[in-house]
């Protein structure tokens, strides 16, 4: 059963918010395109560090590669305004972040264990229950979050379907809408420290969840496909697979990666 976020939700979320910067302000519209566009237009106006967009339903939600994101009511569509202090090349690690930030806090609301896939998929029980959208310019970085909440996958369409869940699904009742929101903000601002601070740990609590670290990959990119091992992350977020010709360093702007069954000879 999904439901809607009332004024008096809005405000609740943010009367019990446990952080310092991050949700501040929290921005809560019924619908938008898209909470990254909302998130980048306040950017560009000065937007400080932390703010937060949330929607209930995106009528134009995206995914990695300008993919459609579904994003019908009862899910978590939340974009972040961020300010690293950290140079830009190293705001790669900021999805890492959020994505683990984000399984935590299902874990602690929901008692679900969410694992990683590389980049920043979220998953459970080997489907797809969210992911994560970096999107960098300038002086910023926006980083939206998407999780299906208290949904049914019969609101995906078809092709999603088959390979999505959602908390509802798995639960068999729904989760405190609430209460996740402001568990997920509060957990993005403690790896949002914790990036600025060793995005070294980042990245090895992102590898403690992942299900593609020790798997046989294929890498796809429009230039060449090949298969290989994944054998870890760098502190950038570059998955590293062996190959039968040596070490390659994916990033993840470039390439899709898909787990094979075995390896492929
Ligand atoms: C992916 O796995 O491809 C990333 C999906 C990210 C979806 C979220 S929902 C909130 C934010 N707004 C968007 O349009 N996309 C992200």
């Amino acid at each position: 059963m999904s439901h809607r976020l009332s004024v008096v939700d809005a405000n609740t979320l943010r009367a019990g918010l446990q952080t310092q910067a991050i949700g501040r302000p929290l921005h809560v519209f019924d619908r938008v395109a898209s909470t990254n566009d909302v998130a980048k237009a306040l950017a560009e106006e000065g937007a400080p560090d932390g703010t937060a967009v949330l929607a209930e339903e995106q009528t134009g939600g995206r995914g990695r590669f300008g993919r459609r994101w579904a994003s019908p009511l009862g899910g978590l569509w939340l974009s972040l305004v961020l300010r690293p202090r950290r140079p830009a090349t190293e705001w790669s690690c900021l999805g890492f972040a959020a994505s683990v930030a984000a399984a935590t806090a299902v874990e602690t609301v929901a008692g679900l264990s969410v694992r990683v896939k590389w980049p920043n998929d979220l998953m459970l029980e080997g489907r797809k229950l969210g992911g994560v959208l970096v999107e960098a310019s300038g002086a910023y970085v926006v980083v939206g979050i998407g999780m299906n909440v208290n949904l049914q996958r019969e609101a995906l369409p078809a092709d999603v379907r088959a390979l999505a869940t959602s908390l509802e699904e798995r639960l068999g009742h729904t989760t405190d809408f609430v209460a996740l929101t402001q568990e997920v903000l509060r957990e993005i601002e403690r790896f949002y420290h914790l990036v600025e601070d060793d995005p070294h740990f980042v990245m090895e609590q992102w590898v403690a969840r992942s299900l593609t670290v020790g798997r046989p990959v294929r890498v796809v990119s429009t230039k060449e496909s090949f298969d290989g091992v994944a054998e870890s992350v760098d502190d950038q977020g570059a998955l590293l697979v062996r190959t039968s010709a040596g070490l390659r360093r994916v990033v993840a702007s470039d390439v899709s990666v898909r787990e094979l069954e075995r390896p492929q000879r």
